[in-house]
């Protein structure tokens, strides 16, 4: 299945590269990084990949990026080793084999722990990135860079102070193991004034997501005003701690929320644009993310779309691949040549509204709906697998 799987990936890798995107365009490995999550199936149970098939991912991963960031460790009790919760805690180590298999580091993985509000099971997540940390650097060496600390939201006094705790607790570990320690939040401004908490940390990542996301929006407008973001808080933090590294963290799902439809264009230009941002002003930025992820269908309709690449085919024979989104941009190829591609099936429920009900339901942004929503094109997506 491994190499089923892996012969499938780079046909439609190397199909991507030679038809749209010309060296020039690439993205500089050196400055663009990727956030990853493994969970890109068409359902939430986040228990359902093998480390073999996270493996898998990073390998499609690696083609265009070396530095990765993940959110969580997938920590589920107090007593869960890396190895036993959600597919999460996988990351790290797969990345490992894959630098050991090639001989060469092509991946450096900076590991994510999920502020848990239960301190036991937070306590756990934090062993399990630094347990994975000294596993993977040990199978090769430099794989594990650092290990984050992550909440989305806004920071309440209580959760900072939880934060500079658990930095200040796990410190010596991260300096016996050669680990950096890091945050991530979407309120980096909030912080830069804070230097109990600046101290403690080797690197951040800031997330800034472009306020305006429609097929409308001007992308390039939109780059330069995170990008301006970015150097900003650089700047701010450096007057506490000049050798702080800030990483920018940013995105663009490809679908139009104002149209209730897929619009790959502005996507794959916001981020071939903030790449090359990101490489002019020497500046890492991570883009999020590798993997549209279906199961955020339950936030929001724009939600799973923010991915490079997405997982299309049949799950029930394995034989799944990655497909870049450029791909999907004209001139070449306009459609997948794969009698299995999803994108048959997404393009009758969101372009041509075939099924009458599915457009009443999208426009009614309530979670309720969008469930609905997301049963119905489970079983469009079985409908279609049993043809
Ligand atoms: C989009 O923004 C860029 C950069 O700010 C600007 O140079 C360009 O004129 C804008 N394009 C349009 C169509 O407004
Ligand atoms: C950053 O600077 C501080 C003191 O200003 C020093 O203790 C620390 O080792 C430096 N970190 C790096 C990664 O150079
Ligand atoms: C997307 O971009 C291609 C060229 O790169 C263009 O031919 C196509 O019309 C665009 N599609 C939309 C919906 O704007
Ligand atoms: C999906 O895989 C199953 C099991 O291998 C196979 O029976 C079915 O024909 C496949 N469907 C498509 C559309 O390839």
């Amino acid at each position: 299945m491994y190499f089923h799987l892996g012969i499938v990936l780079l046909f439609l890798i190397e199909k991507g590269l030679s038809s749209t995107l010309t060296p020039q365009s690439d993205f500089d490995k050196s400055y663009v990084g990727v956030v990853y999550e493994p969970y890109t199936k068409n359902h939430d149970n986040r228990h359902d990949y093998t480390l073999d098939e996270v493996k898998d991912m990073l390998l499609v991963v690696s083609k265009r990026f070396k530095w990765i960031s993940t959110y969580g460790m997938g920590t589920i009790s107090a007593t869960s080793k890396w190895n036993e919760g959600q597919a999460g805690g996988f990351s790290g180590m797969a990345a490992s084999q894959i630098n050991q298999e090639m001989n060469s580091l092509q991946l450096v993985v900076n590991l994510g722990t999920w502020l848990i509000s239960n301190d036991a099971v937070m306590k756990q997540e934090i062993v399990n990135a630094f347990t994975v940390a000294g596993l993977a650097n040990s199978n090769f060496p430099g794989t594990v860079n650092g290990v984050i600390i992550t909440s989305h939201h806004t920071y309440t006094d209580d959760q900072l102070r939880t934060v500079v705790h658990l930095l200040s607790q796990n410190l010596a570990t991260a300096r016996n193991l050669k680990v950096q320690l890091g945050l991530r939040t979407s309120n980096c401004d909030a912080l830069t004034r804070n230097s109990e908490l600046i101290r403690l940390l080797d690197f951040i990542n800031c997330q800034k997501f472009p306020t305006s996301q429609t097929s409308k929006s001007n992308v390039s407008a939109e780059v330069g005003l995170v990008g301006r973001y970015f150097l900003q808080l650089r700047q701010e933090f450096g007057t506490i701690k000049p050798n702080l590294t800030v990483i920018g963290e940013t995105g663009w799902a490809s679908f139009d929320k104002s149209g209730s439809q897929r619009e790959y264009n502005s996507s794959v230009k916001f981020w071939r644009e903030m790449g090359q941002w990101a490489k002019i002003n020497k500046f890492r930025v991570d883009m999020f993310t590798a993997f549209d992820e279906p199961w955020k269908i339950a936030i929001g309709t724009h939600e799973p779309h923010y991915g490079w690449w997405e997982r299309v085919g049949n799950e029930s024979s394995g034989s799944d691949a990655f497909r870049e989104k450029l791909t999907y941009l004209e001139p070449e190829p306009a459609k997948p040549k794969s009698p299995w591609s999803v994108e048959v099936i997404e393009g009758r429920v969101i372009k041509d509204d075939t099924p009458p009900t599915s457009k009443n339901i999208a426009s009614s942004p309530t979670i309720l709906s969008e469930f609905v929503r997301f049963l119905l094109m489970i079983t469009l997506y079985q409908k279609f697998v049993t043809l």
